[in-house]
């Protein structure tokens, strides 16, 4: 398992405030897009990671560390958020933080990524670790195609960066996320977002429509 340090996005950086970023010209809010933001990029990183899970059994990239699962975790412990709460993982790539919440004793939750798969690494993790009431969907959150509502509790973990970073219309596509949280997230449920990409004070203007966000 890679571990990157606390707060840090390790190896392949989300982090593209930087002009020195190489693939185009900052966009008006100061983003560059990149790769990173599309889904192609994100499939060919889980189709490795499933090989490399496959062959070594290596559960790959762990975003922001183990640490930043801790921080989430105990945040969830400090609130007395009841283990039975509807735990939504926005973007869940392998999953892991959703075996740890299993682990923990969350019982209702579920983790979607537009990646399939991301998706399929997830459920191959899950299997191994033998737990069997985690839910997993193939679901574009911009695009939500089901009905899916009602959670008590909402995580991005580096969603809502590689996002910010794609190469068409990323101002539109950040409001359109936006709007796909209001619809998941139920009235006094908490949204917690981990991003290496944006400042506290940024994410709290970024959602200012909403009165549930909470910076962890
Ligand atoms: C930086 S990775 C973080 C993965 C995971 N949250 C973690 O902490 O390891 C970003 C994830 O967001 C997913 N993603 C990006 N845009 C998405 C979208 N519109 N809908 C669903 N998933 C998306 C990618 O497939 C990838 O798994």
């Amino acid at each position: 398992m890679n571990v990157g340090a606390e707060g840090d996005c390790s190896a392949t950086t989300l982090a593209a405030r930087s002009a020195s970023f190489r693939d185009g010209s900052p966009t008006e809010d100061g983003f560059v897009p990149s790769a990173l933001g599309t889904r192609k990029h994100w499939n060919a990183v889980y189709e490795r990671e499933l090989q490399i899970f496959q062959e070594y059994g290596d559960t790959g990239e762990i975003w922001f560390g183990e640490e930043s699962m801790t921080r989430l975790i105990r945040w969830m412990q400090k609130h007395k958020i009841p283990l039975d709460a509807s735990v939504l993982d926005i973007g869940t790539g392998n999953g892991v933080f959703l075996v740890e919440l299993a682990k923990f004793g969350f019982s209702n939750i579920t983790g979607i990524d537009y990646s399939p798969s991301a998706i399929h690494l997830s459920e191959c993790i899950i299997k191994k670790e033998g737990l069997s009431n985690i839910k997993l969907k193939v679901e574009d959150f911009l695009n939500l195609s089901t009905k899916l509502s009602g959670f008590h509790i909402c995580i991005d973990k580096g969603t809502f960066d590689a996002i910010s970073l794609n190469p068409d219309n990323a101002i539109e596509k950040r409001k359109q996320y936006v709007k796909s949280l209001s619809v998941v997230l139920k009235v006094k449920g908490f949204f917690l977002i981990t991003s290496c990409n944006w400042t506290k004070e940024e994410l709290l203007n970024e959602f200012s429509e909403g009165t549930w966000l909470h910076g962890v």
